[in-house]
């Protein structure tokens, strides 16, 4: 049994609202894990959904619902959406599953049985919007805590605590040996100055049941139920676990499937946005130490979306509605504009007209004007029939994959649909420059008309190999314009010479509607 790039994005809590941020994260993850999957490997990609809390509770009960139900509703638009988003990924996890809630409960009972547990009152305050416990560190001057937290209360209560100081020297001595395990740099050297400027406050995992019943019970202790980020981050692992991963055994716990079937843990990649790191580099780390396990190989933190330089706000309707983008301009413009405009670190600014532009500028006049012309002229000139092999742009494309199996390897996004570009705009400047539509007119030219042909439909099955993690339903398109029944699913293909002479390709469409001559339809 071999070990599968095991790629994961954060769990979405349930009755937040798909917004671009989620698409975005869900996205980079779907072309991170198409690309290993081009480049031959075998990868398993895990989301889903954080349901247990007590705001889901609270919704629920004002709606007359079970949590269970109320949960069981949003999930179902949570997966359609992940449908829309034409994701690939291998499983989907909610966290109300009973095989995550009996793993779950498994390591409870592992790591107090261990001694990594002890209880304790706490005495303090208490944001219930957040879940969260405060200190005085998070209060302003003025007494007062920010406004993100929402009604904050002060309490007395017994709460079981996880040992994490213990750890601490061990968890810094891992982050500057691991160089790769924090991506980008900037946010590593954010831990660590985090691990190294303070003294870590041991971790209240618990709640007592009277305030939140829709929760995970402690095991040893039913009176209480086990804190939402304990219960969330274990998700990773608790697939794996229920698929019979040998890597995150633990006793009590017997997946369902008799023989192991997979091999998944350690993670290869958590994709997570910047506001959930100290969960996954601290929290998590040490989780898994006190279990006994690997750690993940990478955490790969991006920045978040932003609309015309402010915050994306449900309560100002300052909002990107993925679907609605969808709806007016194809799933594969939404997700090349999130992958072409943003780099996986920073933060990135939606904006209409920058949308626009890209659509029209690259999408429709970049790529769909090259497919749509090389086609329509092999058709016109040449009924359809792919001429003799021919090595114009041979060298270009063999640099352009080259080039683009570097950045996958990288997981450099962004970069890889820039070298693609590069060729497209090399294409579309061959056909200027070799002016087939003239050499039709001339019948001593017609060998050279042959081999301007062949190197533009070859250039573009090359291409559509190479879009295919980015834009999958637009490579299949050329791939089917182009005659071909597979999938453009595997970069071995993209091997000049791939267009076999003599074959008739098929009608050529336009991929992307030029939007201005439709509105004056
Ligand atoms: N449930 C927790 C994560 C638990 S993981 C064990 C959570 N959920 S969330 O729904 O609030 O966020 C899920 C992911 O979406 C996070 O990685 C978060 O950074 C990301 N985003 C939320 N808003 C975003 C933007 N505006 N832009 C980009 N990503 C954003 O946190």
């Amino acid at each position: 049994m071999s070990k599968r790039f095991y790629l994961t994005t954060a769990i979405y809590y349930v009755n937040g609202r798909p917004h671009v941020g989620s698409a975005y994260e869900m996205i980079i993850s779907d072309v991170i894990v198409r690309a290993q999957k081009s480049m031959g490997h075998d990868p398993f990609f895990l989301t889903g959904l954080d349901e247990h809390g007590q705001k889901v509770q609270q919704a629920a009960l004002a709606e007359g619902k079970t949590p269970q139900a109320y949960c069981d509703e949003l999930a179902s638009s949570w997966l359609q959406f992940a449908q829309a988003l034409n994701l690939s990924n291998n499983d989907f996890i909610r966290t109300s599953d009973q095989r995550h809630k009996a793993y779950v409960q498994a390591i409870l009972t592992d790591l107090h049985s261990k001694g990594h547990f002890y209880k304790s009152t706490y005495k303090g305050f208490y944001s219930t919007s957040a879940e969260t416990f405060l200190t005085e560190k998070d209060r302003f001057p003025d007494g007062s805590f920010d406004p993100a937290y929402g009604k904050v209360v002060e309490l007395q209560e017994e709460n079981y605590y996880f040992k994490l100081q213990q750890h601490q020297e061990w968890l810094i001595t891992f982050i500057e040996a691991n160089k790769d395990f924090i991506q980008p740099i900037h946010r590593r050297n954010e831990v660590l100055g985090f691990l190294k400027n303070n003294v870590l406050e041991d971790l209240c995992i618990s709640r007592p049941a009277s305030r939140l019943n829709w929760g995970i019970p402690l095991p040893f202790d039913p009176q209480y139920v086990t804190w939402v980020w304990f219960d969330a981050l274990v998700n990773y692992i608790s697939v794996p676990a229920s698929e019979g991963d040998p890597a995150v055994s633990v006793p009590g716990f017997t997946s369902a499937k008799s023989e192991p079937t997979q091999s998944l843990w350690p993670a290869d990649i958590h994709v997570i946005g910047k506001d959930i790191l100290k969960f996954h580099a601290v929290y998590w780390p040490i989780m898994l130490k006190a279990m006994g396990f690997p750690l993940p190989k990478k955490l790969l933190v991006h920045g978040w979306w932003q609309k015309d330089g402010q915050k994306l706000s449900k309560s100002t309707g300052h909002v990107i509605d993925p679907l609605i983008v969808i709806r007016d301009w194809g799933l594969d413009a939404l997700r090349y504009y999130v992958v072409r405009e943003l780099s996986i670190g920073p933060d990135g600014n939606w904006t209409d007209a920058g949308f626009e532009s890209r659509y029209s500028a690259e999408l429709a006049n970049g790529l769909g004007n090259l497919v749509n012309r090389s086609l329509s002229m092999l058709k016109k000139y040449r009924q359809g029939i792919v001429p003799v092999i021919s090595r114009d742009l041979e060298t270009d494309a063999d640099q352009t994959v080259k080039n683009v199996r570097e950045q996958f390897g990288e997981h450099n996004l962004q970069e890889g649909l820039v070298e693609i570009w590069k060729l497209i705009t090399r294409a579309n400047q061959y056909v200027d420059q070799t002016a087939p539509f003239k050499l039709a007119k001339d019948v001593t030219q017609s060998r050279r008309l042959n081999e301007v042909l062949y190197s533009l439909v070859e250039t573009c099955r090359i291409i559509s190999i190479l879009i295919w993690p980015y834009l999958p339903q637009t490579a299949r398109k050329i791939y089917a314009q182009l005659g071909l029944s597979e999938e453009p699913s595997r970069l071995q293909l993209a091997c000049w010479g791939g267009m076999q002479p003599g074959a008739q390709i098929g009608e050529p469409q336009p991929l992307f509607p030029r939007k201005d001559l439709e509105a004056k339809k």
